[in-house]
C-alpha cells in the first residue's frame, strides 16, 4: 500500500515558534504556534537575539505538541520542512536545524523552505485555486505584486521601494502610542472612526506600475499628529486615534486597489489563454478587514475572483512551511544537510 504523504513543517523566522502537519493532500492534521509577543513588547519591536533565545527554549515542546496533536508518531512522517530564510538569522537557524535534526534521526528527507514562498502557495491549500494566480504579498517586511505562475516560477510585477506595508503599520502604530504590533490594533480601532477624517496621499498612483510607496504616508500621518491637540499625560484622544486608524487604512486600501488594475493588466498579457484571472492576498497584513473588504467588493468590477486564506493562516505559521514543503515533496525536489540559512533570499533568486 502507499504511504500517504505527510509533511511536517517549522517557522521560526520571526517572532512565531511554530510547528504543523500537513497531509499530501491539503488535510492540516495540527497547527500549533506560539507567539513571543510579551517578551518584546517592552521593546516596541522584535529584538533578534531575544527571539533567537525563545524559539530555542520553546521549539521542543512546540514542534512535540504538532505531531500529538495531528495523531501520528513521528515515524509516519515523509519529510521535514524548516523555513531557512528570509528571516532574523538566530531564529531561522534554531528551526532549520531543528528541522535537519529530525530529518537526520528519522531517515526522510529535508526540505528548505522560502519564508515568501510558503506565504504566496497558502491560498493554493486553503482556497484550492490552481496555478497561474495573481498575489498580492502584505508583510512585515515585503510588500510585492507577483504573478504565480507554477512552483517556483514568480514574475515580479511590483514592490515597494521603500517600507514595507506592514511595517508602515507598525510605525504608524507606535506614533499614536499603540503596542506592536500594530496592524491589528489599527485594524481594531479604525471601526470607531472616519475614514474621510484626515486627508492623506496615496503615493504612487498616478505612476502605470504596481510599485508601492509607504514612506511619504508614513510621514504625512506624522506631521498631522504632530498638530494635534494632547491629553494632560501627553497622549492623543481617542477619537484622533480613531479617525486616524480609519483614514490611515483607508489610504493604504486605495493604494492596493490602484495597484492591482495595473498588476492585473500586467497579468492578462503574461496569461493570454486564462480566462478568470485569481487575485489571492497572503501574508499578516492580509488579515486586515477593511483590504480584505475592499477587495471582496471590487473583485467583479476588476475581473477577478478573490480569495484570501483564513486570518490564522495569513500571519506565520507552521502548516504554510507544511505545505509549501508538500509542493516541493511531490515535485521531486529536496535538500541535502548542507543547506544554509539565508538572512536574505528573495523570491525571484530561490535557487540560489
Ligand atoms: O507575515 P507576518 O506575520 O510576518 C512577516 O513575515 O512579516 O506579518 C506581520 C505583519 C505586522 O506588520 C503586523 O502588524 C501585520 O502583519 N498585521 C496586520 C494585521 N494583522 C497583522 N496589519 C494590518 N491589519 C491586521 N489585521
Ligand atoms: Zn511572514
Amino acid at each position: 500500500m502507499k504511504k500517504t504523504l505527510y509533511i511536517l513543517g517549522i517557522e521560526t523566522s520571526c517572532d512565531e515558534t511554530a510547528a504543523a502537519v500537513v497531509s499530501g493532500d491539503g488535510e492540516i492534521l495540527s497547527n500549533v504556534v506560539l507567539t513571543q509577543l510579551d517578551d518584546h513588547i517592552p521593546y516596541g519591536g522584535v529584538v533578534p537575539e531575544i527571539a533567537a533565545r525563545a524559539h530555542l527554549v520553546h521549539i521542543d515542546s512546540i514542534v512535540d505538541k504538532a505531531i500529538q496533536q495531528s495523531g501520528l508518531n513521528y515515524t509516519d512522517l515523509s519529510a521535514i520542512a524548516s523555513t531557512t530564510g528570509p528571516g532574523l538569522i538566530g531564529g531561522v537557524m534554531v528551526g532549520m536545524q531543528m528541522g535537519k535534526g529530525l530529518s537526520h534521526s528519522l531517515g526522510i528527507p529535508f526540505i528548505a523552505i522560502n519564508h515568501l514562498e510558503a506565504h504566496i502557495l497558502t491560498p493554493k491549500l486553503t482556497e484550492g485555486i490552481d496555478y497561474p494566480f495573481l498575489v498580492i504579498l502584505m508583510s512585515g517586511g515585503h510588500c510585492q505584486i507577483l504573478s504565480v505562475n507554477k512552483l517556483g516560477d514568480y514574475t515580479l510585477l511590483g514592490e515597494t521601494i521603500d517600507d514595507a506595508v506592514g511595517e508602515c503599520f507598525d510605525k504608524v502604530a507606535k506614533m499614536m502610542g499603540l503596542p506592536y504590533p500594530g496592524g491589528p490594533h489599527v485594524d481594531k480601532l479604525a471601526q470607531l472612526g472616519d475614514e474621510n477624517a484626515f486627508v492623506l496621499p496615496r503615493p504612487l498612483t498616478q505612476h502605470q506600475n504596481c510599485n508601492f510607496s509607504f514612506s511619504g504616508l508614513k510621514t504625512r500621518v506624522r506631521h498631522i499628529l504632530a498638530d494635534l491637540p494632547r491629553k494632560e499625560d501627553g497622549t492623543f484622544f481617542d477619537h484622533d486615534i480613531h479617525n486616524m486608524c480609519a483614514s490611515f487604512q483607508k489610504a493604504v486600501g486605495d493604494v492596493f486597489l490602484n495597484r492591482i488594475q495595473n498588476a492585473i493588466t500586467h497579468f492578462k498579457t503574461l496569461h493570454p489563454n486564462v480566462s478568470t484571472t485569481p487575485l489571492v492576498v497572503a501574508g499578516g497584513v492580509a488579515a486586515n478587514s477593511h483590504i480584505r473588504a475592499i477587495m471582496t467588493q471590487s473583485a467583479q468590477t476588476l475581473g477577478v475572483t478573490f480569495h484570501a486564506p483564513p486570518l490564522n493562516l495569513c500571519t506565520d505559521n507552521g502548516v504554510m512551511i507544511a505545505w509549501a514543503g508538500v509542493e516541493r515533496f511531490k515535485s521531486g525536489i529536496t535538500n541535502g544537510l548542507d543547506v544554509p540559512a539565508k538572512p536574505r533570499w528573495p523570491l525571484l533568486d530561490l535557487n540560489s
